[in-house]
């Protein structure tokens, strides 16, 4: 995700921001900048690419000043260029802004400010606020932000300083951490504690919908209604490894914490509720171009393959078009069956896996139209696609992929309902996906309420050489991502299998030291899951259940039973996936792995 820091103080703003933006590296970025305010206005200098990028402008060109902001970004809207950089300044190019997040009715404001003469120079969401608040200010930057955000909806960690206030600098937070640093007569703020904690150790901490208003004597926190809040001042105690992992022991457990905002951030915008459909532009198709698909062939390795299957289900099931998924690799030496009314789909996280890039290359070639669902933004898979969607999950640094993947299938959500809308699935059981959907956040914030559960079962079962991990029809897949997530990170061998495949050979495997952990949400082939429960049982091996109840039958057969809230059936893997991530994490912590950096793997592989 991107980071903000702002200065307010005695000394020169640009080397501590500088300085505050690289203590925020590990979070990655694609580009950086900043303004400083002073008497010849707001200086602002930006660069694409690293730190190394910015501060190479700034030599021997370091704009002087005592009031400043910067930032560092992780492209969600535009590509990651200088232009596209933060800050964002107005029409006046006097007011100065740094945004986290994503303003959901940034097309409808740009709009409207176009038609009353604004002039954009950027593609991003943030530079609507400049412009915005720009147009709202009559001397006093505090009120023209106040103003301004009752305008506006979406998620944002904002600062904002103007030519015309130099001793003034607006923060505002909604959906996107944000901290005042409070030191010896000078004030901070910043996403992240780690580009303040070289200065001060006194932070206060806002909460949606606060502003806060710094001087050079001080600072006020207030939020739209009333103009003044007591917030207690808080001490940081964590060291700044510690702060980087946003106060987890490792990337991954962070990665996994997240899910419930990088799946909101997924789905932000592209929800239409009345409809029961999605709206996702990027597709960049027309109504009767998505008509005439008649075969869809989705590509990706690893992790991403999984969330592919996840996908064909989804697809078939509610789209009625035949899927195909084909693991990148493989897919451009087997002379695929692929032709101009065929939607190929990449998946990638990085959008940089050679093998997945490859196979879109084969798929142009063969007439078909591609698509992309990728994190990264600008990556190589995003620019080579005809179109697609950002799947906003923020950088992900565990080389073990987890919020990636859900939010991987919640895009693969999104591109079903826009296509089984225009063809055979009624608005009712659209409305009904989408508020499934609206309600997944929430339910994965209520799994990891318990992940000690989990934390218990892993003390268990962390010596065991072998898991096997069964599940059927949508939950098949999330039983190849378990068995993987496991292999990856602790090394304990794990395969993956439709349940009722076991009885073809893993069932040979089967022995009291065997853990089986099975996926059975209640769905139409509950009671065969139950059979095949029973055969496990049968041979004496000890059975984990993933389940939303915990009938007679799980209560009798299973030796640890986890339930999962209830959700509709296609949008189980989103909720079973959880406590299988943690599972792995605890494990693999247990028999001492690296858990970040697993050993010969790697987060982005960019040969064949
Ligand atoms: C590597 C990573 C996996 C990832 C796979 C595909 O093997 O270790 O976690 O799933 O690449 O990566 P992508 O970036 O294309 O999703």
């Amino acid at each position: 995700m991107c980071g903000i820091v702002g200065y307010i103080g005695p000394r020169q703003a640009a080397g501590l921001l500088v300085d505050g933006l690289r203590r925020m590296e590990y979070r990655g970025y694609d580009s950086a900048g900043l303004a400083i305010v002073n008497g010849h206005g707001v200086e602002v200098v930006k660069a694409a690419g690293k730190l190394d990028n910015l501060e190479q402008r700034l030599q021997g060109a370091t704009p002087t000043g005592t009031l400043g902001i910067g930032h560092t970004r992780w492209a969600t809207h535009g590509a990651p260029t200088t232009t596209n950089a933060h800050p964002h300044t107005d029409q006046s190019g006097r007011i100065a802004v740094i945004h986290n997040g994503i303003i959901e009715n940034a097309g409808a404001l740009r709009k409207a400010l176009e038609g009353r003469g604004h002039v954009f120079k950027s593609e991003t969401d943030t530079e609507v606020l400049a412009h915005l608040v720009g147009e709202l200010y009559a001397g006093n930057l505090e009120e023209a932000v106040a103003a301004a955000l009752r305008d506006v909806d979406g998620a944002y960690g904002l600062a904002f300083v103007s030519a015309d206030e130099p001793g003034v600098l607006v923060a505002a937070r909604k959906g996107s951490p944000l901290l005042v640093g409070v030191g010896d007569g000078e004030f901070f703020v910043a996403s992240d504690a780690s580009a303040l904690l070289e200065h001060t150790r006194s932070v206060v901490y806002l909460d949606d919908g606060e502003m806060a208003v710094l001087s050079r004597d001080g600072y006020r926190i207030r939020n739209l209604e009333t103009d003044f809040i007591d917030k207690p001042v808080n001490q940081i105690e964590w060291d700044l490894a510690t702060i980087e992992r946003g106060g987890f022991d490792h990337f991954m457990l962070k990665e996994i914490f997240e899910q419930p905002e990088s799946l909101e951030n997924t789905l932000r915008g592209h929800l239409l509720d009345d409809e029961g459909s999605a709206r996702v532009h990027g597709l960049n198709m027309t109504d009767d171009e998505l008509k005439q698909i008649n075969r869809i062939v989705i590509t990706a390795c690893g992790t991403s393959w999984h969330s592919a299957l996840i996908g064909e289900y989804m697809l078939e099931e509610l789209a009625r078009i035949p899927v195909e998924v084909e693991y990148a690799s493989e897919f451009r030496y087997r002379n695929p069956v692929v032709d101009e009314k065929t939607l190929v789909i990449a998946i990638s996280q990085s959008g940089e896996t050679a093998d997945t890039l490859a196979a879109i290359h084969e798929a142009k070639l063969r007439g078909a139209r591609t698509l992309g669902l990728v994190n990264v933004v600008g990556s190589t898979i995003a620019r080579e696609v005809d179109g697609g969607l950002y799947l906003r999950a923020g950088p992900e640094v565990g080389v073990a992929s987890t919020k990636a993947f859900t939010s991987q299938v919640a895009a693969l959500t999104l591109v079903t309902l826009r296509l089984a809308r225009l063809r055979n699935l009624g608005i009712m059981q659209g409305r009904a996906i989408i508020e499934g959907l609206r309600k997944i956040p929430a339910q994965i914030r209520q799994i990891l309420d318990r992940a000690h559960e989990i934390e218990a079962l892993a003390d268990q079962f962390w010596q065991s050489n072998n898991a096997l991990y069964l599940g059927r029809g949508v939950n098949f897949p999330v039983a190849l991502e378990g068995a993987l997530k496991l292999k990856e990170i602790s090394y304990i061998h794990a395969e993956g299998y439709p349940a009722a495949e076991m009885k073809h050979g893993p069932i040979a495997l089967i022995d009291e030291n065997m853990p089986v952990v099975f996926i059975a949400p209640k769905d139409t082939v509950y009671g065969k899951i139950v059979s095949n429960i029973e055969e496990v049982k049968a041979r004496g091996g000890r059975v984990i259940a993933i389940v939303n109840e915990r009938d007679a039958d799980m209560a009798r057969l299973t030796d640890f039973c986890f339930v999962i809230p209830t959700t509709l059936n296609v949008l189980t893997p989103l909720l079973t996936i959880i406590p299988l991530q943690l599972f792995s994490y605890y494990v693999a912590l247990r028999r001492g792995c690296n858990v970040d950096q697993p050993r010969n793997l790697a987060k982005s592989v960019t040969v064949e």
